[in-house]
């Protein structure tokens, strides 16, 4: 597929979706928005995609944020309009049946931090940066920073960040618990195939049960999301790669999955 403003690839089931506005820093305006969208649909229609990583081109941006340039004209209107693209897209992302990776490779800030909060993992370049600093433009976060960035690292720690819209660096975010890596920026991309690798092996089932499970069970009260739980363990008991798993460990040979 052919667009303007990210280059999408699949290899071996991982999906690669760049962000490829260099010269902006792959800030986000909402034709990147729409593109982003149109990728996740075709993602979520392609089975044989079981992972997927997304990045920014060039080696000083992860995503800076929301385009400025686009945003500066716009009417509350507008931006109400631009937000709400910016939350379906987040969403959609947070919702895809298959984990995602968001391989963070230098900044990432206002909607870059809140993309990356939608993916369900967070691999960071040991030059990257976090920060939501709508703050110090007049206005707040937009898709959806408010709420991910606190359920994410606590109140505390949340609020500093979006008061002072200050940047943190990779060491510390990953002492927050907002990255589950940080790499060397050369290896970043090695790094994060080699766990897409390893998750695009798994049971592609179980996966979206345990994603499924994992993101509605933490949204509500503890015995609900147990109940939730156990109706999943139900479902994934009755896949043909359930028996598979089991046989191949009796076995004593690798699995093969084929997400039935
Ligand atoms: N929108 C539009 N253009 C941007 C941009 C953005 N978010 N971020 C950077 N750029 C542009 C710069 O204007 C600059 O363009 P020119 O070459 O035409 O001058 C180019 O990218 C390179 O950036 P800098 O020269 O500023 O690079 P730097 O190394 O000096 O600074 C930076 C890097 C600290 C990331 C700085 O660019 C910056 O602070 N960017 C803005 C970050 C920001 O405020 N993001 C939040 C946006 S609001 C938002 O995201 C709302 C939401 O919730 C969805």
């Amino acid at each position: 597929m052919d667009y303007a403003n990210i280059i999408f690839a699949v290899e071996e089931r991982v999906a690669t979706l760049t962000i490829n506005r260099p010269d902006r820093l792959n800030a986000l305006n909402p034709q990147t928005m729409e593109e982003i969208g149109d990728c996740i649909g075709a993602i979520h229609g392609n089975r044989e995609i079981r992972c997927v990583i997304i990045t920014g081109s060039g080696d000083k941006a992860f995503i800076a944020g929301a385009d400025i340039t686009a945003m500066v004209t716009m009417s509350g209107f507008e931006e109400k309009a631009f937000a709400a693209t910016g939350l379906d897209v987040l969403r959609r992302f947070e919702q895809l049946p298959i984990p995602v990776i968001a391989a963070v490779n230098g900044y990432a800030l206002g909607g870059g931090t809140e993309l990356a909060l939608a993916c369900d993992l967070i691999v960071a370049s040991d030059n990257a940066r976090f920060g939501l600093p709508e703050i110090k433009l007049g206005i707040i976060p937009g898709f959806g920073g408010t709420q991910r960035l606190p359920r994410r690292i606590g109140l505390l720690r949340a609020r500093e960040m979006i008061y002072t819209g200050d940047m943190i660096d990779a060491q510390t975010a990953f002492d927050y618990g907002l990255v589950n890596h940080v790499y060397p920026a050369a290896e970043l991309m090695d790094e994060c195939r080699v766990l897409a690798a390893k998750l695009a092996r798994q049971a592609p089932l179980a996966m979206q049960q345990a994603k499924t499970a994992i993101n509605a069970g933490i949204e509500i009260d503890l015995d609900n999301a147990l109940r939730f739980e156990t109706e999943s363990v139900g479902l994934v008991f009755t896949t043909e790669d359930k028996k598979e798993g089991m046989t191949a460990f009796l076995e004593k040979r690798e699995p093969r999955f084929r997400g039935v």
